[in-house]
Formats: structure tokens, sequence, C-alpha cells
């Protein structure tokens, strides 16, 4: 089963002529309620005996955000086709709204058969943001639309061939500007789609040993730009992660722990930045067994863990210039004569003896051992990922990923990136007075700490595996994937993890020592 993107990128030109001149099978052509034509659509509608200002006064489009309306035809224009896409109302036009006429737009773009189509999206006046932030999201938008994860349909709808999408600006000096955010939203599409394509593989493909294969995968086309290395249960025994070890003790399938690393720093020895992703590949929670219903999206437990794997794809194809890690530790959570039970005492990594309580809280067990392991990097930062709690989303929902970490100046950083990626995270305190919630009677700590705050408990227990690094961690439960009839992964927390890189590439060059 291959997991790689079919076929070619997408070219996304930036151009700067008059939008009436643009030869192309599709123009899109954002539109506010108010009828006052943003500097694109008025010059095409100049250009076509006011063929838009017609449609708004005879009410034939309805500019409501996220409404589309395709005019087959463009008298007096280059582009063979329009499409008018609803912006709604002017002063509520902020980010969220953007990317939801960007997702209605490409909605209907890929359910049509073209391949070449024009945006002028860059023209529509979000905030603050500049033309590289709305080249990106435009870029993440396409890929978005063109994603399709049908391996297993023996017959596939046809899938979109969006070849070309160029991106028109209105202003030549905004050129430079488009083409970085345009070549950032496509790496990020592109690291997005792989995360979504390993969360959706059934959970009878995608084991720990299938994620060691990917990291050699992603390895083999990095041209020596990746270095991996796999622990497997051996290494992992010799090396003492047993709460790692615990949790795929029943499993037939072996777990291991995956280790890529990527040198861009001139100097090799920088301190790296760390990403750790919980790579569940299976969570049936074990004796504490899980109810039937909706057990199997249990197969999304891996979302951290694609969404390392994706970042890292993202990371090969922008080069940035630091040194970043990523930690996969996987393993298959099951029920078995051999598994791991309630009452059990492990002695992880770090030495600390661990009670466990319920053998559904498995996440954290995995996790610790990784953050452990993960010291001898020395690294700059630590950021976990992972769909570690369910009460991350009786917190938060499905729109904020829960952060938590031991640094204030760490989580503003990641706070930061996930608004600039619009992939956003809301920060939940660690206070010392949870910790008491993990004291046990037996072992130097409890593993859970009962109903009230679970995700922070369950972020306690981490903490007490990371005080040798800034650390922070992602509670992605809420937002790894989508239930329901829109059932599949998200590609979540890529954008804001790519993000916080780039910032922190931006960080070392602007302070690191010239060597004029
Ligand atoms: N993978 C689950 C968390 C989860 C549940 C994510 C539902 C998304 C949707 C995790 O391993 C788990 O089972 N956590 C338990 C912890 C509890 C036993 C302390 C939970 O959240 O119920
Ligand atoms: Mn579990
Ligand atoms: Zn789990």
């Amino acid at each position: 089963m291959s997991v790689q993107s079919r076929g070619d990128a997408m070219e996304s030109p930036v151009i700067n002529v008059n939008p009436a001149k643009v030869e192309t099978a599709c123009l899109v052509v954002p539109i506010f309620q108010d009828g006052d034509l943003l500097p694109a659509a008025d010059k095409l509608d100049d250009a076509s005996e006011r063929l838009i200002g017609q449609l708004l006064d005879r009410g034939d489009f309805d500019p409501s955000l996220g409404n589309v309306q395709l005019i087959p035809f463009a008298p007096g224009l280059g582009a063979e086709r329009l499409l008018l896409v609803g912006l709604g109302e002017r002063a509520k036009c902020g980010e969220g709204q953007l990317i939801k006429a960007l997702d209605a737009a490409f909605g209907a773009i890929v359910k049509l058969p073209l391949d070449d189509v024009a945006t002028t999206f860059t023209d529509v006046p979000v905030g603050e943001r500049d033309t590289a932030w709305k080249a990106r999201v435009t870029l993440e938008a396409a890929h978005r639309a063109c994603y399709r994860f049908d391996d297993f349909k023996s017959q596939p709808a046809p899938a979109p061939r969006l070849e070309r999408l160029t991106l028109l600006v209105g202003d030549q000096d905004e050129t430079p500007q488009a083409e970085l955010g345009a070549r950032i939203g496509a790496a990020v599409g592109e690291g997005v789609a792989l995360t979504r394509t390993l969360g959706n593989l059934p959970s009878n493909v995608c084991t720990p040993r299938y994620l060691a294969e990917q990291a050699r995968t992603l390895a083999a086309d990095a041209d020596g730009a990746l270095n991996v290395e796999i622990l497997d249960e051996e290494a992992l025994q010799a090396l003492g992660a047993n709460a790692l070890l615990a949790v795929g003790q029943g499993s037939e399938e072996p777990s291991r722990l995956i280790v890529m690393q990527y040198r861009g720093a001139e100097d090799p020895d920088e301190a790296p930045h760390v990403l750790v992703g919980k790579g569940i590949t299976f969570d049936s929670g074990g004796i504490s067994l899980k109810p039937g219903a909706g057990m199997d999206e249990m197969k999304f437990d891996m979302c951290g863990a694609a969404s390392v794997f994706g970042t890292m794809k993202t990371v090969l194809a922008l080069k940035p210039k630091i040194n970043i890690i990523g930690v996969v530790a996987s393993a298959e959570n099951m029920p078995d004569g051999r598994a791991f039970k309630p009452g059990d005492i492990v002695k992880t990594l770090k030495g600390l003896n661990v009670e466990v309580l319920n053998t559904d809280a498995e996440g954290r067990m995995v996790l610790c051992d990784a953050l452990s392991y993960v010291e001898r990097f020395k690294p700059a930062s630590v950021v976990d990922i992972a769909t570690l709690t369910g009460a991350a989303i009786i917190a938060l929902g499905h729109h904020a990923s829960g952060l938590l970490s031991n640094d204030d100046d760490l989580a503003l950083d990641l706070l930061d990136a996930g608004e600039n990626a619009w992939d956003r995270a809301w920060h939940l305190p660690l206070w010392e007075e949870y910790q008491s919630q993990l004291d046990s009677n037996f072992a130097d700590l409890a593993h859970i700490g009962g109903r009230p705050a679970g995700t922070i408990t369950a972020a306690c227990f981490l903490s007490r595996f990371t005080d040798a690094y800034p650390w922070a961690h992602l509670d992605i439960a809420g937002t790894a994937w989508a239930s329901g009839d829109k059932k599949g992964a998200s590609g979540r927390p890529v954008g804001l993890l790519t993000q916080y890189l780039l910032d922190r590439e931006t960080e070392a060059t602007e302070t690191r020592p010239s060597v004029a």
C-alpha cells in the first residue's frame, strides 16, 4: 500500500497582469456581500460589460460566505469560466472566513474537470495578514480539496487533477511574498496529506512496523537529508523502556521507537528541536477494554505520530536551517494473556516506578519513555503531540488543540504559531496543585489522576519525565480527526508545527553570529 502522493506536484505560478487577460480554464473571484467589488473583480467587470455587477444587481448571485456560483462562459475575458465566491460581510472577514471561502471555492473546483485555475484571493483584506499569508492558505486549501483516500475503493471516483493554480497579485512588489507563501502552503499541503493518509489507514495495515517503514521511505526520498534509526523490542528492552514495551505486550505486533534526524543548521551540533508523536496504531483499551461503539476510530490513535511524519515531510521540502528530530513511540494496545494489567507496576526508562491503574491510559506510557529517551539530544525544545485524552474533547471540543507546557515562552511560541497557521491551540494550566492527583500507595507515581481535569493530569504525568528541557504537550484528541459522515484524519497540527519550526529558524538566523 503506497502513501506517496500521486502524480506531479501542483504548480503555482504568481503573476501580476490584468485579470481580464488571464488565460485559464477558470478564474476564481471572491466577492463581498456589499457588492463593492475588490480590485481584481472590478477589472473583470469593466472588461465584461459589467457581467459581475449585473449578476449581483439582479440577485442572481448571493455572495453569502461560502456560497459559490460557476459562470460557464466569460465574454470579453481571457478566462473560459468564472467561479464567484461569496465572502459574506466585509466587516466580519477574518482568517476563518477567508479559509471558509477558499474551502468552498476549491470544493467546487475539484468537482469540475479542470486542471488549470487562477485565483485573485490575495486582494481580500484580512486584518493584518499579508500576501504571503494569503498565498499560503490558498495553497493549503487547494491541497486539502484535492486530497483523496480511496486506495481501498474498488472503483474510486476519478481523482481531481489540479495541475496549475495561478496566483494573481495586484502589485508586482507582492510577487516574492506570494511565491514564498505558495511554497510554504504547498509543502504544508503535502505534509498534511501524508498525515491524513497515515491516520486514515486501517490498523491492520498501519502497524508500528509500517510506521517504521514510513520513516525509511521518507529517508530514501530525502537524498541523505534524513537519518533514521529504528529501535525494535530487543533494543528497547536493553535500554529499559519498559513503559513503552508494557503497552505493546498484549499485541502480536511488535512495538517500535522511531527516530528521524534532520540536520539543517550550519552547526551539526546546534541544539535540535524535537517532536515526539504518540503512535498507538490501535487503542482497544487493552484489559480496560473500551466499549464497542466507535472503537474503529481508535485506528486514529497514531495521529500524533502521523503529524510528526507529515511535519518531517514538510521540513524536507522547505529545508529550514535548524536541526530537527522527529520521534515516534509506536505500539498496539490489545487485551491478551500477556497484556499489562491494572495494578501492574512498571519501571520506566527514567527509573521511576509507575502504577498502572487503567490500561486504556496507554498513551502516556509510551510517551514517557520516548520523552526520557530524547534527553540524550540535549534539545532546545521538545513538543509531544498526542491523541491523549477524551477529556480534551470535553474541554475544548473539536476546534482547539490543548496545550500544556513547563515553559511559558515555549507555550507562547506555540500559541503564536497556531494563530499564524490558523491551526490553533489553547493553553491549559499545568499547576503544581494538580500533581498530587498522581500520588500512589504502591509506586513512585500513579499513571492516572481520576476524573477531574483529565487532560491536565495526563500532562502532569508527562511533566515528571521532562525536567531536562523546555517541553510542551499538544493534546490533539479533538482536532486530529472528524467523526460522522466526514470521518477522516484532519492533518492537524502539521500547520502549527511547521510554523513553529519556521519561526525558530527565523529566530536562529537573526541571533546567530555572522561568520563574515
Ligand atoms: N486514545 C485515548 C484518548 C481518546 C479517546 C482520544 C477518545 C480521542 C477520542 C486514550 O488512550 C485514552 O483512552 N484515554 C483515556 C484515559 C483515562 C483512562 C484516564 C480516556 O480519555 O478516557
Ligand atoms: Mn487508551
Ligand atoms: Zn490512546
